[in-house]
């Protein structure tokens, strides 16, 4: 399931077809230190968020459903950062089966796969740097 969920991944990039994408199908998995939020956020992320995260990534025309604009989650839900549900999102704890799959990868799954007691670690990073770069 996890190597079917990756192959999944690493082909949606490189139908991106750009440099960044390119970069990351030679190094799929990049090993990044798991409380280096911005870090994992350039290496994991931004192919289909973006740079800046505003959902504009090289990766996100390969995509059916648009990457959120990581920059307004607060401002989508009242000017407060919804913590639980964003770490929940990221470490994919919420999807059900019969919901059917979801564009963006499940994080937890891949981050086990890696390096199996970092998970709680990195997706607190991420939702750090996620909370730091609100407007
Ligand atoms: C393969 C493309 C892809 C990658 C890589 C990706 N995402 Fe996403 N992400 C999406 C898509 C598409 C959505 C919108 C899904 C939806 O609306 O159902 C999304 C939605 C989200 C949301 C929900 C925002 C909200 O307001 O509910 C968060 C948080 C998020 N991504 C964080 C991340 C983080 C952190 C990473 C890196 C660890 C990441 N994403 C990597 C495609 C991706």
């Amino acid at each position: 399931m996890t190597r079917f969920t990756f192959s999944v991944f690493v082909a949606l990039l490189l139908a991106a077809g750009t440099a960044q994408a390119q970069a990351i199908d030679k190094a799929p998995m990049k090993r990044t230190a798991a409380y280096d939020g911005p870090g994992m956020y350039h290496n994991y992320c931004s192919a289909c968020h973006g740079l800046g995260a505003l959902g504009d990534g090289p990766a996100a025309k390969a995509l059916t459903k648009a990457p959120a604009d990581l920059t307004r989650i607060s401002a989508r839900n009242g000017g407060t950062f919804p913590e639980t549900r964003i770490k929940r999102y990221i470490e994919g704890l919420d999807e059900v089966a019969a919901h059917g799959s979801r564009d963006m990868p499940m994080w937890g799954e891949l981050f086990r796969s890696m390096e199996r007691d970092t998970v709680p670690l990195r997706v607190q990073a991420l939702s750090d740097f996620l909370k730091s770069i609100q407007k």
